[in-house]
């Protein structure tokens, strides 16, 4: 479903995805970890079209077609949702016109009933209704923006879910509730692209069914199981690159 070939990305003229390949296949799960600086969100927020990537090299690919020219609302309508590892304010549009419009327009749902749907979905992720009528993230802690994020993402329930640090900040009971959204998501068929320092927000999915891909400075230089996740976070990346020879 999403095929990531060889990408080199820049910003501002600075290198810094340098050959990436990924592929993510309907309904897989894939983590990726990696040092702090060393391009994740890079290659989050260049999948879902942020406009300050450049990509210099290679091709992103998604149901077959090249996606790399086209804009982030239209690889939106395609199914890849991004939630950022900061989410944006975005003062004077209101959370509950925002997804009502999503749901009616994307969805083709009548705005009455998606006003009831998006009630029900906040309420599961501990929304009352009143900050519904708050405008986006505007005085939002970080923990409230990580749910929010998943909150918009269980409305549009995307083909592709990419995740950026959904369990930074966030409380342990916050962390419990977003892990069961996301694995919720998976079983409904979701493909997922997670990306975090902690095996935690992986709560009771088993090892086997995911894959974790490590990268540094730029490119993925390992790709394994899901139980690599225990042994990067009992040794650490230095360690880990030390063992595999990867090179810079
Ligand atoms: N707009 C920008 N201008 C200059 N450098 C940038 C810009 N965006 C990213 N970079 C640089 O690109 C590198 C990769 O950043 P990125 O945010 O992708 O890392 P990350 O793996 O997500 O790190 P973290 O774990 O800390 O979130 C960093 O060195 C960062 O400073
Ligand atoms: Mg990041």
């Amino acid at each position: 479903m999403l095929k990531v070939e060889n990408l080199h990305v820049s910003v501002e003229n600075k290198e810094i995805l340098r050959g990436v390949d990924l592929s993510v296949e309907p309904g897989e799960f894939h983590v990726i970890m990696g040092p702090n600086g060393s391009g994740k969100s890079t290659l989050a927020l260049t999948i879902a079209g942020h406009p300050r990537y450049t990509v210099t090299g290679g091709r992103i690919l998604f149901e077959g077609d090249e996606i790399h020219e086209l804009g982030p609302d239209d690889r939106a309508k395609r199914g890849i949702f991004l939630a950022f590892q900061v989410p944006p304010e975005v003062g004077g549009v209101k959370i509950i016109e925002f997804l009502q419009q999503v749901l009616v327009e994307l969805r083709g749902m009548d705005p009455v009933k998606a006003y009831d749907l998006i009630v029900e979905k906040a309420k599961e992720l501990w929304f009352r209704e009143e900050d519904l009528h708050r405008y986006i993230n505007v005085g939002f802690s970080g923990g409230e923006r990580k749910r929010l994020e998943l909150l918009q993402a269980l409305l549009v329930e995307p083909k592709l879910l990419i995740l950026d640090e959904p369990d930074s900040g966030v409380d342990v009971d916050s962390l419990s509730v977003i892990s069961r959204k996301i694995e919720e998501l998976h079983r409904k068929g979701t493909a997922v692209l997670l990306i975090t320092h902690y095996g935690r927000i992986l709560g009771h999915l088993d090892p086997s069914t995911f894959r974790v891909h490590v990268m540094r400075s730029g490119k993925i230089v390992m790709n394994r199981g899901g139980e690599f996740v225990k042994e990067i976070e009992e040794k650490g990346f230095q360690a880990i690159f030390e063992e595999c020879g990867c090179d810079e």
